[in-house]
């Protein structure tokens, strides 16, 4: 099966065996595009995507081992994302179908990346994961557009639980690292420099000695399952740049005596921020495995999921539980092809390997 992603800012192709094993898995990021602009823009990106593509499918292709001749059927990525980016991939993969007379299927990004954590890296036995006895899973989606919780009962067959209400979760880990004056994508670089400060952490909500808080957890409503970041977001904003004060809130600060509220070093900010975020993945997946006891095991995908604070409290949380954790491979956490190839292969296997017919195109919107 080719894979093929091109939803936002990597152009990325892999092939991937049996649904499961890794031929190869080839990424090619446009971060060295966006770096100026602190954000993806468009029209770039749909532009690299147009320039790589092929290049990026060849090397695929070669670095499997394989040829054309022994591919099956081709997956594309063709919703939910940057729509220009989207017809790239999915015009690439119609056409590569239409001509090597396969069949076509195009698979939902944000699903697929439920999927990383059953990828299996070349070489790998398949019978070495026995994936039927991970379901009913709860499946955990923390990337840069999306934060989302579903019941799995296959990776196809999904149930959403909740999702943001405002940013997503890598979304307000670039803000923060924004703020901070870090450099694009910023994730990473938080997730750094918090955990080489984890002892000025702030405990969540919590108020310290000095009379100082730490940042706060959206719980939204007690039975909620969505999650808001864009307050805790707000509050790193402020606790790094003071809170705005007008000139009659600054008077009757000054009139009480009180200085100026103090602001927080960066590295302070970072492990703060990273103890609250996770904390707050942390209760909604309490609430939603609380909902759902059924559950047997845990899948997460997404940018977020390299996190190291949110790996370790994910792996806590599944022993204190008795959980299986699937948790993916770092290759496969941020967007790559071989997710979307496990997803397609996954649709094709249910439809009696029919796929989607040549009318099937690229939507920038999810459907669940
Ligand atoms: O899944 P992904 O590659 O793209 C989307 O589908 O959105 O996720 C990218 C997001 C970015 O926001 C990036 O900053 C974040 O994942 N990210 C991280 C880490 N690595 C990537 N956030 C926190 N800690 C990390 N280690
Ligand atoms: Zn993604």
């Amino acid at each position: 099966m080719l894979g093929i992603e091109t939803s936002c800012d990597e152009t990325a192709a892999a092939v991937v065996r049996g649904g499961r094993e890794v031929l190869s898995n080839v990424i090619a990021s446009q971060d060295d595009l966006h770096a100026e602009y602190r954000g993806v823009v468009p029209e770039i990106a749909s532009r690299a995507h147009a320039e790589r593509l092929l290049p990026i499918v060849r090397r695929a292709i070669s670095e499997a081992g394989v040829s054309t001749a022994d591919l099956s059927a081709v997956a594309v990525g063709n919703r939910p994302g940057l729509i220009g980016c989207l017809l790239v991939g999915v015009a690439a993969a119609k056409a590569l179908a239409w001509g090597l007379e396969l069949p076509v299927v195009g698979v939902d990004h944000v699903h697929a990346h439920l999927t990383a954590g059953l990828l299996l890296s070349a070489g790998t036995k398949l019978e070495s994961l026995d994936e039927s006895s991970l379901y009913p899973a709860l499946g955990l989606i923390v990337s840069g557009g999306h934060t989302s919780m579903y019941v799995c009962e296959t990776t196809t067959r999904l149930r959403r639980l909740g999702g943001t209400i405002d940013d997503a979760l890598g979304e307000a880990y670039d803000k923060v690292a924004a703020i901070l004056g870090l450099e694009f994508p910023g994730g990473p670089r938080v997730d750094r420099l918090a955990a080489a400060n984890t002892h000025l952490a702030r405990e969540p909500e919590s108020q310290g000695a000095d009379g100082r808080s730490g940042f706060p957890i959206a719980r939204i409503a007690p039975e909620s399952l969505d999650f808001s970041f864009s307050g805790l977001k707000t509050a790193a904003l402020y606790a790094y740049r003071g809170v705005p004060e007008t000139a009659r809130s600054r008077m009757k600060r000054e009139a009480r005596g009180e200085p100026e509220p103090e602001r927080w070093s960066a590295e302070e900010i970072a492990a703060s921020f990273q103890r609250a975020a996770v904390r707050t993945v942390e209760l909604k997946l309490e609430r939603a495995l609380e909902r759902h006891p059924e559950c047997r095991a845990v899948l997460v995908g997404g940018g977020v999921s390299a996190n190291s604070a949110l790996r370790s409290m994910l792996v806590d949380l599944s022993q204190r539980r008795g959980l299986m954790l699937r948790l993916p491979e770092m290759a496969y956490c941020l967007d790559n092809a071989a997710m979307i190839a496990a997803m397609g292969h996954d649709v094709l296997m249910e439809r009696g390997w029919r796929g989607d017919d040549w009318t099937m195109t690229a939507t920038p919107t999810t459907g669940s």
